[in-house]
């Protein structure tokens, strides 16, 4: 049995981290063998929030060896992408936070001799082909949508590389609260995850506590960031910046230091214990118990090193960042914050920011007010975001509604939309009243796009798939009868 950096007794169950440190120490030395040729790197990276920042954490690794390297941003990962990637000039090419769930596609590549590495945290389908080297955490008892992100593992990857690396853990950290792995209790991460964040903390570039968990704690005026706020959903704040500035007034919250809005950080103790009872209060006077707004109470992680009302200060907004500047085109801006940029970068990120948020609320407020882009299923809702949802942003769409419990229902939520290369594409979510009924959405959308020559998988809750546009329809029938059949119910 292990003890972990904490005191607290591991409880990786079988997970074999022995052999998962072997692989890792395996990749790291074979990229430093590579390294010393020297060889050119081709880093092939997902576009979400886990996925630049993993992007990053290896990009400043290669950096730091003082290697070419070169990154590339994929969506998804299809034959026209592979053909680019091994026509390409480069000796080694590095498929990070993506590729586990397209070994079959990978392995029907011919790469030339180039030397190909897999590292990811994604369920793994399809066989691992000959002579790529593939660590994932999966393959060792870890499961990698709750207990390591792509950042993790990819910290994980760069610390073997060289000790130096370790200034890179709290970017770990902001990709696994981007990839919602924050699923522990009040919020907190586990696993391996935890131990990234402990050992960041231990380092002082990360700070852990309990605190009140608002959309925006180091940059938001308090009234806007607690309208914007929507895990959990608070009706009558929620999207009310002037009902919550009423809140504040009575709670006898200043909401200004001279000119400047307070932000959630700026609050001590005591302020924020009257504005949580105050909250509390209100959801009462609503007939609503105090537990809801005990869900604004978790896990904080803050990045010490960086500065204050920046957005990159709080791990979450960090991440939200890192999201929209990967869900609206602009995912190497998001990079270079992660590895360091700011002035400029930083500004643009914000702008990004804004126009990602703008663009989500026009998407919402399109979909409540239009039943006709609605289509209920047995088991799910189905929300057709043709013409009005970007290819990048089902997923955003997807996470938002089933966090904010829309349609009440257990559910699961389906978002489509048309690609630019006219492809049917859908993002699936697990709503918060459809976890823990069994149903894995990543393994069922692999299968099924598989079965429809299409591309397909993810996470137990979260999961997307892309299939011609003719196969929609059956696609979708499947797709239902997959969803009954996990949950035991039955398709009629
Ligand atoms: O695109 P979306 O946000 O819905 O993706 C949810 C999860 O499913 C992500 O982790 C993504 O990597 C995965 N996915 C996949 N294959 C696809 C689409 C999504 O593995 N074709
Ligand atoms: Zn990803």
């Amino acid at each position: 049995m292990e003890v972990h950096p904490s005191g607290r007794v591991s409880d990786l169950k079988m997970a074999d981290r022995a052999g998962l440190m072997a692989r890792i120490e395996e990749m790291a030395e074979s990229i430093r063998n590579e390294a010393g040729k020297p060889s050119n790197f081709l880093v092939v990276t997902h576009f979400d929030a886990d996925g630049l920042g993993a992007g990053a954490i290896l990009c400043k690794a290669l950096m730091r060896l003082s290697v070419p390297f070169h990154i590339k941003v994929a969506q998804g990962l299809d034959e026209e992408i592979l053909g680019e990637v091994s026509g390409s000039r480069y000796d080694v090419v590095i498929f990070n936070e993506i590729g586990s769930g397209y070994l079959d596609l990978i392995g029907g590549i011919d790469f030339r001799g180039r030397r190909v590495m897999i590292i990811d945290h994604h369920q793994t389908a399809g066989n691992l082909p000959d002579g790529i080297m593939h660590v994932n955490p999966h393959d060792h008892g870890f499961d990698g949508s709750k207990e390591l992100s792509g950042s993790g593992i990819a910290f994980l990857l760069s610390k073997a590389l060289d000790e130096s690396n370790s200034d890179l853990a709290p970017l770990a950290v902001v990709g696994a609260l981007g990839d919602t792995q924050d699923i522990g209790p009040k919020r907190s991460l586990t696993g391996l995850n935890e131990e990234v964040a402990q050992f960041a903390a231990s380092i002082g570039s990360l700070e852990i506590r309990e605190d009140l968990i608002l959309y925006g704690r180091e940059t938001r005026p308090i009234h806007r960031a607690l309208a914007q706020t929507t895990s959990p959903f608070l009706p009558g704040l929620t999207g009310e910046e002037d009902k919550c500035l009423d809140l504040l007034a009575s709670a006898g919250i200043r909401v200004k230091e001279d000119d400047k809005w307070r932000v959630l950080a700026d609050l001590d103790e005591e302020e924020k214990q009257r504005l949580l009872s105050n909250i509390i209060k209100h959801l009462s006077s609503r007939g609503i118990g105090g537990e809801l707004a005990l869900e604004l109470v978790g896990k904080v992680y803050t990045l010490s090193r960086e500065r204050r009302w920046t957005p990159l200060r709080d791990g979450r907004e960090f991440a939200s960042l890192l999201n929209a500047c990967g869900r609206m085109g602009r995912p190497g801006l998001g990079i270079s914050i992660c590895m360091g940029d700011r002035g400029a970068a930083l500004e643009e990120a914000n702008r990004t920011l804004a126009e990602y948020r703008r663009s989500l609320a026009q998407c919402m407020g399109e979909i409540y007010s239009n039943p006709g882009r609605v289509r209920e299923l047995r088991e799910a809702f189905v929300i057709l975001g043709e013409g009005l949802i970007d290819e990048g942003m089902t997923g955003a769409v997807s996470s938002m509604l089933s966090s904010s419990g829309a349609f009440n229902s257990k559910k699961v939520i389906v978002v489509s939309t048309i690609t630019k290369r006219g492809e049917f594409k859908i993002s699936a979510r697990l709503s918060d009243r459809s976890k823990g009924l069994g149903i894995n959405l990543g393994s069922i959308l692999k299968r099924l796009s598989a079965k429809y020559s299409g591309q397909g998988g993810g996470h137990d809750v979260a999961a997307g798939a892309q299939v011609k546009m003719e196969l929609a329809e059956e696609f979708l029938r499947s797709l239902d009868e997959e969803i009954c059949e996990a949950a035991g119910t039955h398709a009629s």
